[in-house]
């Protein structure tokens, strides 16, 4: 049987994580899609870098762009980040080439994945993205496979670990916000801009890409109404302990009268509710569908082997021949998002 060829673009938290996967599950993922999965180039900025995993056996490309473009590369798999250049380049030189492509790129997506997704259809390739909403939790699938028999109603969920930590950590020990910020930041949770945490911006990108699946809409983040976390006071998590609420960062999207309305904000939630529950960096996201009502899923949000497992769900997918399409339905049928801007809570 012909092996399926990865070229991997990215070797740090998530990409390691891959590499290992693809190295000591051979046998196990060759018979759940019954074709062996190979790795055969890769690419990082540092050559020389000791990332804890061997990677001799793999050509290695300093340009990912030339990795999207080798002929030995079925699968460009871009674990590198970013919402524009080296990302967005060497995945649109991957469609071009007409390979099929899997990234955990959220911020990507929110910006430019209709486009990428309307690319990729043209050429008769996949974009992949399980990994980019909520880690480990197979929520994509969820949606596009097993709850496919719905009109979805609503989705909405908490989808940022740091900012659960924070929130979380803030109410478990009563200090105050910048203390705990600190803590998250020496922990090594916040992302490199640490905006994108705090601000709600990571979380609102995770959104977009799902209400976008869920409703049939074009990925709108600019219609995401955002508001972070970093006004949030220790008095304002103790008044709410003593109503009987947590905060958290929430995500809601769903369509009312005035169309589809995607909101993540601080939220009040009551404490011994399955989000209240929530701790720590774990994510929750709550699906309502007319015909199943509601279904909960819950799991890690990040870290190496969560995100890696949600990558090789893709890869597996694409390995056992399944084609479907980005968003669930072909991406040209996408309706333009008809956005709500409302007050309502
Ligand atoms: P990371 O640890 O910072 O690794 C990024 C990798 O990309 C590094 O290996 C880096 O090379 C490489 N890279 C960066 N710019 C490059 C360029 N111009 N050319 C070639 N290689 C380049 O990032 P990560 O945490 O693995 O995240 C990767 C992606 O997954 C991001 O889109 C992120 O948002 C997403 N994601 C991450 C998590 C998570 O838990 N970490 C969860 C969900 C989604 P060097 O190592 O040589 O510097
Ligand atoms: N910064 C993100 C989070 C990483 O905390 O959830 C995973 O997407």
């Amino acid at each position: 049987t012909t092996p399926l060829r990865l070229g991997i673009a990215g070797l740090g938290t998530v990409g390691v994580g891959v590499v290992k996967i693809v190295r000591q599950k051979a046998n196990l993922l060759a018979t759940r899609t019954g074709r062996p999965v190979v790795i055969t180039a890769v690419s990082a900025r540092s050559r020389d870098k000791d990332r804890g995993v061997n990677l001799s056996d793999f050509a290695w490309e300093d340009d990912p762009v030339a990795l999207a473009k080798r002929d030995d590369v079925d699968v460009f798999v871009e674990l590198m980040g970013g919402h524009d250049g080296p990302a967005k380049d060497s995945i649109e030189a991957a469609i071009a080439t007409g390979k099929d492509v899997v990234t955990a790129n959220k911020a990507l997506l929110a910006h430019h994945g209709q486009a990428l997704a309307e690319a990729a259809e043209a050429k008769g390739c996949v974009i992949r993205f399980e990994a980019a909403v909520a880690g480990g939790i197979p929520v994509i699938k969820s949606l596009t496979e097993g709850l496919a028999g719905n009109e979805i109603t609503r989705v909405m969920g908490v989808m940022n670990g740091t900012c659960n930590y924070i929130l979380t950590r803030m109410q478990d020990s009563g200090l105050p916000y910048e203390e705990v910020f600190a803590e998250a930041d020496a922990l090594g949770y916040l992302e490199a801009d640490p905006n994108l945490d705090v601000g709600g911006i990571d979380a609102g990108h995770k959104l977009s890409l799902l209400s976008s699946i869920a409703f049939g809409t074009q990925v709108d983040f600019d219609g995401v109404e955002l508001e972070g976390i970093q006004r949030i006071s220790i008095e304002d998590i103790h008044q709410a302990a003593d109503l009987g609420y947590k905060i958290k960062l929430l995500g809601v999207a769903q369509i009312t009268g005035r169309g589809l309305e995607q909101r993540m904000s601080p939220c009040l939630v009551p404490a011994d509710s399955p989000l209240g529950q929530l701790k720590g960096g774990t994510n929750m996201v709550v699906i309502e569908g007319d015909a199943v009502e509601q279904v909960v899923l819950r799991g890690p949000g990040a870290g190496e082997g969560p995100t890696a497992s949600a990558v090789m769900g893709d890869v597996c997918d694409i390995a056992r021949g399944l084609r479907i399409t980005t968003f669930g339905v072909p991406a040209a049928s996408l309706e333009k998002a008809k956005v709500a801007q409302s007050n309502s809570p």
